[in-house]
Order: structure tokens, then sequence, then C-alpha cells
């Protein structure tokens, strides 16, 4: 019998499955059937692993597309897990094939992982290692450049913020703008640039202003292992949403750190790169199967981090490539 896998490589292959699954949909303008396919493969591959995994943060509330539901729980028994998933993370790059779209996943033990409700928004902040500590989501974003600029050993024209380019962002971009610091404008998708930052790549030292709340849990899954930090603030942007967070939370405005959205302890995250770009590698095309390549993070005891290179061919366990 094939031993279980540590954790943060079962779920690299439970990402490198959705990635592979994924790619033939490149392009095709259509959402749904790329995130089904997705959702199919992570669904598969949790099902046959040996943990106890309850779905916290599933797929399809924010776009109604097809579910991998809160609440429902995977795996044949084993270690008790709670599970974020977003089996494409940017589901308009992948449809139009552009550079970004990731397969992702977080886990925590029972219990551990923020609950988001109905909350689809959330205000964020998200720093490396080096700032992890230092940076505080209610100081002016002017102010925590020029610490960022400190911390980092580099001239405020030098930090490069990430901001999703929504209307709503529209103070963080003049604040960005004010303090001289470059902007990485996103038309999708905080959850690459939030992974860069975390890694220390000098592509991107921030992530700021108000994107997915999944999508924030997710990530606190990964800046665990990686000593970096996440702050967030429930930012609901739709009148429904509103009053339903009004309802669901106590105090709907609390800071959230990342011990909030996880809950102090272990945790693992994996992302696989879909359409590549960003540091992500593209899924390619390797006979039968795909050729994917996935970053395994895992936070149970120390931080550890590993890039795998995983052949997937459909109904099998992905295997990792020589
Ligand atoms: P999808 O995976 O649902 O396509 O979401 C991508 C994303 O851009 C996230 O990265 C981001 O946090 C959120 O959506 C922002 O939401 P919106 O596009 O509604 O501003």
């Amino acid at each position: 019998m094939t031993p279980a896998p540590p954790i943060g490589t079962l779920l690299a292959e439970v990402t490198a499955a959705a990635a592979a699954a994924a790619i033939p949909h490149a392009g095709a303008g259509e959402k749904e059937e790329a995130d089904q396919a997705a959702v199919d493969a992570m669904r598969d591959r949790l099902m046959s692993a040996e943990i106890d995994a309850t779905i916290v943060i599933g797929e399809g509330e924010k776009d109604e597309a097809p579910m991998l539901a809160a609440g429902e729980r995977l795996g044949r028994g084993g270690f008790a897990l709670d599970i974020a998933v977003d089996p494409v993370e940017g589901t308009s790059l992948l449809a139009e094939d552009r550079d970004g779209a990731l397969a992702i996943i977080g886990a925590a033990p029972a219990g551990a992982m923020f609950d988001p409700g109905p909350a689809f928004y959330m205000d964020k902040l998200v720093v490396g290692p080096n700032c992890a500590g230092h940076v505080d989501l209610d100081t002016p974003l002017e102010e925590t450049i020029r610490i960022i600029a400190r911390r980092e050993g580099i001239r405020t024209d030098e930090v490069c913020v990430a901001l999703l380019y929504r209307p709503r962002n529209a103070d963080y971009l003049s604040a960005i703008r004010r303090a001289g610091a470059k902007c990485l404008l996103l038309d999708h998708g905080d959850v690459g640039p939030a992974l860069l930052a975390a890694l220390d790549e000098p592509a991107v030292h921030a992530v700021v202003g108000i994107g997915g709340t999944p999508e924030g849990v997710a990530v606190a899954c990964a800046l665990r292992g990686l000593g970096a930090e996440i702050q967030g603030r429930l930012a609901p942007q739709l009148p429904e949403e509103r009053d339903e967070v009004r309802e669901f939370f106590d105090d709907p405005a609390a800071l959230l750190t990342g011990e909030d959205l996880v809950a102090p302890g272990p945790a693992w995250f994996a992302v696989s790169g879909i359409t590549g770009g960003g540091g992500f590698h593209r899924v390619e095309a390797d006979g039968d199967g795909w050729r994917t390549r996935s970053l395994a993070i895992s936070h149970d005891g120390t931080g550890h981090s590993e890039w795998l290179d995983l052949r997937v061919v459909p109904a099998e366990r992905p295997s990792r490539v020589r």
C-alpha cells in the first residue's frame, strides 16, 4: 500500500490535480466549466486521502459557481482538518488565458479556521517576513510604505505595492502615488502577489486593498509557514452583504490578525500555477498527462516550503517527477 503523504505534499497533489483539470479550459471563455473541472479534481483527491476534512471555505458562494460546499466532509478518515479551497483563483484570468490563474488550498487543524460566513470582501494588508510585526492596517498607507522601505532597506520609490484595481480601492491608489511607491495594479487575483510578498520576492513588497475574504483566510495559512503577516477587516460592499455580516459577527468591524484568521498552531497551504506568470509555472502537456509545479508550505513545528514537480495523469494519484 502507498503510504499517506505528509499534509503539505498531499495539498500540493490536490492543487496539482486541480490545475491539470483546469488548463484545458484556458482561453475558452467558460469560467464555470473550468471551475467545475478543477472542483471535481480537488474533490476526487481529497476524497481518497487519509484525512477527515471539513470544507470551511468552499468554492462557489461568491459567483454562484459550482460548489465544493462549506460544511462538506471529505476524506477516508484520519487527522481532522479545516480546509479552504479556491480551485481556480482568478477564473477570469483562466477564461481569457491570461497570467496569474492559480489553484490553491489552505488547511489547519479542525476548528482553527476563521469562518467568513457571508463576508465576501475584506480590507487586507499583507507584508513579508522583514516587515511582519512592524505594520498595522490602521496606520495610514503612506506611513506603512515608509516603514516597509526602512525594514527592507530600500527607498520608498523602490517599494512595490500590489492593489486590486477597483473603484473601492481608489484611496489606496492615491496614497501609493503620494508616497512615490510603485503600484502593481491587479485586474484579478490578489493571492499570487500576496505569496510573492511573503516569499520575499523583490517584485512585490505588500498587498493592500479590499479583496476577497475567503482568499484572505487561505493566504493566512501560507503566511504562517513563511513568517509573513496578514491583517484584515471585513469590508462588505453589497447592501445584503452588509446586513448579513452585521448579523453573523459580534464585532464586524474588528481588526483581524493572522491568528484570528487561523488560530495559533499548525497550518498548511499549497498552490499550483495554472496559466503561469508571477513566479508560478504554467501547466504543460506531458504525454498522456500534465506536468505541474506546486509550492507546498507547512507550519507544523517550524515553517517549511518546498517546490514540487508533479505529473498528473487523469484518474491517477499525482506523482513526483524525478
Ligand atoms: P475568482 O477566483 O472568483 O475569479 O476571484 C479572483 C479575485 O480577483 C480574488 O483574487 C480577489 O480577492 C477577489 O476576486 C476580488 O473580487 P472582485 O473581483 O469582486 O473585486
